[in-house]
């Protein structure tokens, strides 16, 4: 078990550069159940979440290996069509797998997912849009089961601009004889990197970025190599901190249009941020001013993976903020961080008020989900003296060795061996 060991005090200076998108890589992964054939996913990351993805092809019967940064799947023979609970409880995105197999084999027996523990997360979305494509779906002893026989596609309307469920039927659909369109789609930038991914490899998905997505079943894919877009989450967590640590840093390979909302925010906190091809230029110099208030909502409005890092700002940003958190109900783990190390934070209902204070204090801490825990990193290196924070495998599922990237800014973040226990999933 391992632990981030941080000084904190350091301004930021320098370039950081941002690896592809997790929740691009994680349905892409999934869609190649769908290939017969190889797929080569170019300058791929090796989180822990796209691990456990590897591990469910493996199982399935499929090949993942790394050449160079490429991560290549090869889904031509698989020979089976369940997901285990062992594998399915260590990531969220193991459900993406339930279109795909089920179109690939005609069944499917998939256990529910695990993933961060920041809401009750059901998949209600995912199997009701299954039924309506003609899957036959039993609920039973923590396992989903579907069947197909004849699948036509269908006007599908999601109560719900839900990613994962748009993202689940967009390739079941792909499986379906016909028509279907999804009406209420998420509107997500991976969402549209799937669709581009799909139309390369031979399908015909239409819309997707708008909320209603039209997709074409029927068409075999083929194996292809495509370039995942880049991590807008990690961007924002990067243009965060280089908020509240001061100095300026370039965020390269990042796209303008993903983080328009953060720019807005962050904008009002006394920082300069200009845009260079792809690269985003944060600088501050003067003292940081409250954002006034975020309130997080499906895409374009603000993301809700950046919700925890903006809490962490808030914390050193005079006068007060409001965080409304409306996508996940239990979203605000990191709180209890936050205030260890001095945040002045009430939290109740998904709303959290910050009375920003001059300087936090280093203490011991804990991640308790991915975007949480970089929260805690980010509040570390601005805080006096040093802070420990444990549980990072929670930030391994979707940062890929941020210590380092940090440590090249000239913040001080080190990978140390901690004593306590590590459970036994990978994310
Ligand atoms: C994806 C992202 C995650 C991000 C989230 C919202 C991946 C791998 N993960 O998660 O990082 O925080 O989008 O942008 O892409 N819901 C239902 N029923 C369903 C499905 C969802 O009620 O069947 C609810 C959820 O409980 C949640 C909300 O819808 O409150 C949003 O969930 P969803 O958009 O599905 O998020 P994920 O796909 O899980």
């Amino acid at each position: 078990m391992e632990e981030f060991f941080i000084i904190g005090g350091n301004r930021l200076q320098g370039e950081v550069e941002i690896d592809s998108a997790k929740n691009s890589l994680l349905p892409l992964i999934a869609c190649c159940i769908l290939i017969e054939g190889q797929v080569r996913l170019e300058q791929a990351v090796a989180y822990s979440d796209v691990k456990a993805m590897c591990k469910i092809i493996e199982h399935l019967g499929g090949k993942t290996w790394w050449e160079g940064g490429d991560l290549v799947v090869d889904c031509l023979a698989l020979t089976a069509d369940d997901v285990p609970n062992e594998l399915a409880s260590c990531v969220r995105a193991s459900i993406f797998c339930l279109g795909p197999i089920l179109a690939r084999n005609g069944s499917v027996k998939i256990a529910y997912p695990g993933g961060c523990d920041i809401g009750l997360r059901p998949i209600d979305l995912h199997l009701e849009g299954a039924r309506k494509l003609g899957a036959k779906v039993v609920e039973k002893n923590g396992y989903i089961y579907a069947s197909k026989q004849k699948m036509e596609g269908v006007d599908i309307i999601l109560s719900f601009a839900s990613v994962g469920a748009t993202e689940n039927l967009v390739m079941l659909a792909l499986a379906a004889k016909g028509t279907t369109r999804i009406f209420g789609a998420a509107k997500e930038p991976e969402i549209v990197d799937l669709a581009n991914f799909i139309n390369k490899a031979g399908g015909n998905v239409k819309g997707a970025g708008s909320d209603v997505i039209v997709i074409e079943g029927g068409k075999k894919l083929h194996g292809i190599s495509y370039k995942p877009i880049p991590d807008r989450i990690e961007a924002g967590t990067f243009l965060i901190a280089g908020a509240m640590c001061g100095g300026e840093i370039a965020v390269k390979g990042a796209k303008e249009e993903h983080n328009r909302e953060l720019f807005a925010k962050l904008s009002k906190t006394a920082c300069q941020i200009r845009c260079e091809n792809d690269t985003i230029i944060l600088s501050r110099k003067q003292k940081l001013k409250s954002f006034g208030e975020i309130e997080t909502g499906v895409y374009p409005a603000f993301p809700t993976d950046l919700q925890s890092q903006m809490t962490a700002l808030a914390c050193v940003c005079e006068g007060y903020s409001l965080i409304i958190e409306n996508v996940f109900e239990a979203r605000n783990k990191h709180i209890c961080g936050l205030k260890k190390l001095g945040g002045e934070l009430i939290s109740k209902n998904g709303i959290i008020i910050a009375k920003g204070k001059e300087k936090l204090f280093g203490a011991q801490v804990s991640a308790t989900d991915l975007r949480g825990g970089a929260a805690l990193v980010l509040a570390g290196l601005v805080s006096e003296g040093y802070t420990t924070v444990d549980n990072i495998h929670y930030i391994d599922r979707g940062y890929y060795k941020l210590e380092d990237k940090f440590s090249a800014l000239g913040g001080i973040v080190k990978r140390v061996k901690s004593e306590k226990k590590e459970g036994n999933c990978m994310g």
